[in-house]
């Protein structure tokens, strides 16, 4: 989809179709809706008396979130058609209400078999929001909205895409502003649509050296720089829990490492971490057939801190970031890990392995301890980690947040509140250790089925808290971030499509770029 500004009239747009919209309790009185509503009218020029009018006062169209209506231009302006779309009670408009508008308008758009599109930008009229803010949200959620996974079909071209999308504003002072906006949001949504095809893509087809090599192609592709540690260098490096759940696999293990300022000698401010198990069966402590389905999907917090760090690196983020994925398959064969093997961790800590199926924490257990040598102020790492999460939260409603900071979690709850990708915070108290104690080892990996997420969550605290030994500014501000459940959509609805939602990818964008040093 090709995304163009223009200073011009809405309703003198010659396309396929035009999009305006409505919020529910604000009158047609001016802007570009009335515009259109003025042109559509019966009775030449009268304000008021137009197609738009008609709709609100029959009550056909109330201007809910996500409401459309299709109005035929019949000759009276150059364009086909109008859709009209809801943004909701005035008062509660967001960023996130007008990706999902411009999201559902533009599918309405792509489903009519429409080509060419042109728009307002949602919110940046009658709405009052910063144009820039706005643009931003409306190319971000026509991008996302139009996004479609086709590339398993025999057929991968069969289908309707909106080539060109006309962004519309009358207000010359606007324009640049909307300019900005309109790079912006073709960068975040090329990023949730870059996580989203990783995780849609079958497990067969993209495993971990594939997506080490996908990471690196993009990464070249922008100028950012991106190292790939292979099995021989994992060994040197000691990663002895990464091999742990690697070694029953087939395909090897990869760490890509990506860094937007490597030169400038600095700490990064922000360093992340993504579960990369491109499949999880569960290996020895094998997991129900049922339980498997989703478990390509548990690479998506790799796919997300990758897609976010690529876009971070084109909009030129004012911080250095340093991305960590950690990517392997949990199989099982001859030689594949026992329930009860004893591994040793990069960090010298030994594992118990009391559970082969809760192998993400051992791999993003050696990516914290290698974390350590970029010195980082805080450490965000997200991860599928735990059912448990899912079966809390609820499937596709919120992910955990558990955090030893208390600024780190407010400056995620708020880049999560712009992202509209809920995080709600869960405790991480001292008791949780009790659950990993091993009767032969340091720790082990499981805490049983009960307390699931805090043992995880302290599982991993104990790598942050290692790394601080005699180093000065540890352990560092950390937070863990547990999607598990988020990872797919189960309907297409604003700007989710129903398949992977590159959940994570916005919030940790907005995070990256929000808040203090
Ligand atoms: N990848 C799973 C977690 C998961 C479950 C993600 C469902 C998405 C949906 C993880 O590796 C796992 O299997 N965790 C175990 C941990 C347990 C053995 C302590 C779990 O949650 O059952
Ligand atoms: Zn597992
Ligand atoms: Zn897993």
């Amino acid at each position: 989809m090709n995304i163009t500004v223009v200073c011009k009239q809405i309703q003198a747009q010659a396309v396929d179709a035009i999009v305006v919209n409505l919020c529910e309790d604000v009158a047609l009185a001016n802007g570009a809706s009335a515009a259109v509503d003025t042109a559509l009218g019966s009775t030449d020029g009268v304000p008021g008396s137009g197609a738009i009018s008609r709709l609100t006062a029959l009550g056909d169209f109330r201007g809910r979130l996500n409401e459309v209506a299709l109005i035929y231009g019949n000759g009276l302006i150059p364009a086909t058609r109008v859709l009209v779309v809801g943004l909701g009670k005035s008062e509660a408009l967001s960023a996130e209400r007008v990706r999902q508008a411009s999201a559902t308008a533009i599918r309405k758009a792509r489903d009519l078999g429409c080509k060419r599109v042109a728009s307002v930008v949602h919110g940046a009229g009658i709405g009052g929001m910063d144009p820039r803010i706005a643009a931003r949200a409306t190319v971000d959620g026509a991008l996302t909205g139009a996004y479609q996974f086709r590339e398993h079909r025999s057929k991968g071209d069969d289908t309707q895409r909106i080539a060109e999308l006309v962004l519309v504003e009358h207000d010359r002072a606007k324009i640049d502003a909307i300019k900005s906006g309109v790079r912006e949001g073709e960068a975040i949504a090329t990023a949730v649509n870059t996580a989203r095809r990783w995780v849609n893509l079958a497990p067969n087809a993209l495993n971990p050296q594939v997506l080490a090599d996908e990471a690196r192609k993009q990464a070249q592709h922008i100028g950012l720089s991106c190292e790939v540690l292979g099995e021989a260098e994992i060994r040197q490096l000691g990663m002895g829990a990464l091999l742990a759940v690697s070694q029953g696999s087939a395909n090897p293990p990869r760490f890509v490492v990506l860094d937007t300022a490597p030169d400038i000698g600095t700490e990064p401010d922000l360093l992340l971490i993504g579960k990369g198990v491109t499949f999880d069966s569960g290996g020895y402590s094998i997991k129900t057939a049922e339980g498997m389905l989703t478990m390509k999907g548990d690479m998506a917090g790799a796919a997300a801190v990758i897609a976010a760090t690529l876009a971070l690196h084109e909009l030129k983020a004012p911080r250095r970031i340093v991305a960590l994925a950690p990517m392997v398959e949990n199989m099982i064969s001859g030689g594949a890990t026992r329930p009860g093997d004893v591994i040793t961790t990069m960090a010298g800590i030994t594992v118990e392995i009391a559970n082969t199926d809760a192998e993400g924490r051992l791999i993003l257990a050696d990516a914290i301890h290698y974390a350590k040598r970029f010195r980082p102020r805080a450490i965000v790492d997200i991860a599928t980690l735990t059912g448990v999460s899912a079966m809390a939260m609820g499937e596709g409603v919120a992910a955990s947040l558990i955090s030893n900071n208390d600024g780190l979690c407010a400056r995620l709850l708020s880049a999560s509140e712009s992202s509209g990708e809920r995080l709600w915070r869960m405790p991480l108290f001292a008791e949780y250790a009790d659950k990993i104690k091993s009767d032969y080892a340091d720790i082990k990996n499981t805490g049983g089925s009960k307390g699931g997420l805090g043992a995880s969550a302290y599982f991993l605290k104990r790598f942050v808290d290692h790394s601080a030994a005699g180093e000065q500014s540890f352990p560092p501000a950390w937070a863990h971030i547990d999607m598990a459940g988020m990872a797919f959509a189960s309907d297409t609805r604003g700007t989710s499509v129903r398949g992977a939602s590159g959940f994570g990818v916005r919030t940790l964008i907005e995070l990256a770029l929000s808040g203090e040093r």
